[in-house]
């Protein structure tokens, strides 16, 4: 029996995945390195960090750069990313979301967030729904980022529920292959292609229904 759903935050709950793109692509520009939409997938899900390693490796710039200055450079688009989300508020729920929410807490399933951002608890205010969730993954506190497994396992673990009794919903390859691997039932949010690996995709947030995905999850 499902008891407790646990989601990815960027793209999934609300449209922040388009600033993350945004605030990458200046970054990227000012680097002279190319980034395109087809290259942002493979960020999605991934950290602060891992995402300008992996922007460098494309321009061919990994050793151009000291430990320090990349900290620099991770810092300037993150405050670059903030001001992008200040303007958030509940309105920015991306469709079907907020009923989503509201049936399962009717149906007292538990809720919990496995984001790989740091800004996540700020973002889920804006939103009005962080009182909604029981808990909150510390992106910090992990060992190894999406798609290793560890993050849905804490989300499992700080729901005090066993991984077959959650479901994980994910927007990037990343997270779906995390979710996979936590043995958790995983819920794509994206194009067929994108979303291939996930045992439940949808091409958008409005399509997740919860009588549907338990369903699925119960088959
Ligand atoms: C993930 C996003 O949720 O969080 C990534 O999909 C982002 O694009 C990552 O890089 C880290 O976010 P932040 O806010 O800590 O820089
Ligand atoms: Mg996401």
């Amino acid at each position: 029996m499902i008891k407790g759903f646990i989601f990815d935050l960027d793209g999934v709950l609300t449209d922040t995945a388009e600033y993350h793109y945004q605030a990458w692509k200046r970054m990227a520009n000012k680097l002279g390195i190319p980034l395109d939409r087809e290259m942002n997938e493979q960020l999605k899900g991934i950290s602060r960090m891992d995402s300008l390693e992996r922007i460098l490796a494309i321009g061919n710039q990994t050793e151009k750069y000291s430990v320090e200055e990349k900290e620099q450079l991770a810092n300037e688009k993150n405050e670059d990313y903030k001001k992008l989300i200040l303007s958030v508020t509940p309105n920015d729920l991306l469709p079907g979301i907020a009923d989503l929410l509201a049936d399962l807490k009717k149906e007292n399933i538990r809720l919990a967030l496995a984001s790989a951002s740091k800004n996540g608890p700020v973002i889920m205010e804006k939103l009005g729904i962080a009182d909604l969730f029981d808990t909150v993954v510390d992106p910090a506190s992990l060992a190894n980022g999406k798609p290793d497994p560890e993050i849905f396992i804490k989300g499992a673990e700080q729901l005090q529920l066993k991984t077959e009794e959650c479901v994980g919903v994910e927007d990037a390859q990343a997270g779906i292959e995390s979710i996979n691997a936590a043995g958790i039932f995983s819920v794509g949010v994206g194009t067929k292609e994108m979303m291939k690996n996930a045992d439940y995709a949808v091409s958008d947030t409005s399509e997740l229904k919860l009588s549907d995905i338990l369903k699925k999850a119960t088959n």
